[in-house]
């Protein structure tokens, strides 16, 4: 096992090394979410720092998307603290969080499809609004990132295809003036290019000075484009490190990925031809 990445028992200080969690722009730290009687994360902890980029991986079911819900205000925790900038954000309406900075860009993008690309960021600027930014400014800045949608902007977003439908996705999201984007399954339905070219995107947004944290059933490619990451399994964290270590180890990747960690350029295993064949004379 890579010495530098951290396993754990108990979830507290995990993913502490290199950061200075007093300077993290966001502490989640141990907590419980429950849907109704079905408990779905275990005392999860996680920060990220400044200007950091941070992936959340883990098969399916394991509470990746309730993690990332429950940051940006949707699920309240049932138990433990989550911190932005300083101040406790658990709980919290999912309004009021993206006012504070946190972007939330769900699975499925769940974008205005009858609506062109400029209508779905104008709907993305509403809490700017609020605070008196100008759309123009803003709209212009966002559009950098993507020069095709400038292209498209009068097109209705349900008539992009699946690449530029998460560009825009993308795009609304920044359109809050986000310091911390959070992305759920940036890749779903999208051709491997598609997905490498979104990741450079998030790269450049993410030098111009936004935090970023993905959720990534690419786990080769979370890992190769961020400087931290985490890895849930049925509701806890289970490793974390600096991605580096965690792409160096792919025991450990094994382990608690399986099957849901293809590398890029790989097609999804199939089952084996030479499973045996089940047998029914046994009584
Ligand atoms: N609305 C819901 N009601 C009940 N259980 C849910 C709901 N959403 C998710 N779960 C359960 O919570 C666990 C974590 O789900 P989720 O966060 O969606 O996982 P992931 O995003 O890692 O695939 C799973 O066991 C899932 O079945
Ligand atoms: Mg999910």
């Amino acid at each position: 096992m890579s010495p530098s990445v951290v396993t754990t028992e108990s979830s507290h200080d995990v993913i502490t090394d290199g950061n200075d969690s007093a300077a993290a722009l966001l502490t989640v730290d141990a907590i419980d979410v429950h849907y109704g009687p079905i408990q779905a994360l275990r005392a999860v902890s996680l920060t990220i720092g400044s200007g950091e980029r941070v992936a959340l991986v883990g098969a399916n079911g394991a509470g990746k998307t309730t993690t990332l819900r429950a940051i940006s205000g949707l699920l309240a925790p049932t138990r433990g603290r989550i911190t932005f900038d300083g101040e406790p954000i658990g709980g919290m309406a999912a309004n009021k969080v993206v006012q504070r900075g946190i972007a939330h860009l769900p699975e499925g993008r769940e974008l205005f499809f009858g609506l062109s690309v400029e209508e779905n960021l104008r709907a993305g600027f509403w809490s700017q609004r609020r605070a008196g930014r100008a759309y123009k400014s803003q709209r212009d800045q966002v559009m950098d990132h993507f020069p095709i949608l400038r292209e498209r902007a009068h097109q209705a977003a349900g008539t992009l295809s699946g690449g530029e439908q998460q560009m825009l996705g993308v795009a609304r999201a920044l359109m809050s003036n986000p310091r911390l984007l959070i992305v759920d399954e940036l890749s779903l339905g999208l051709a491997p290019k598609i997905v490498s070219q979104l990741f450079d995107i998030l790269a450049e947004i993410n030098r111009a000075g936004t935090a970023v944290l993905i959720v990534e059933q690419f786990v080769h490619m979370a890992l190769a484009n961020t400087d931290r990451a985490a890895v849930l399994a049925k509701g806890e964290v289970v490793l974390a490190g600096p991605s580096r270590d965690l792409l160096a180890d792919p025991q450990l990747i094994a382990t608690y990925l399986g099957e849901q960690a293809p590398k890029p350029d790989e097609p999804p295993r199939r089952p084996s031809r030479r499973a045996p064949k089940r047998t029914s004379n046994r009584t």
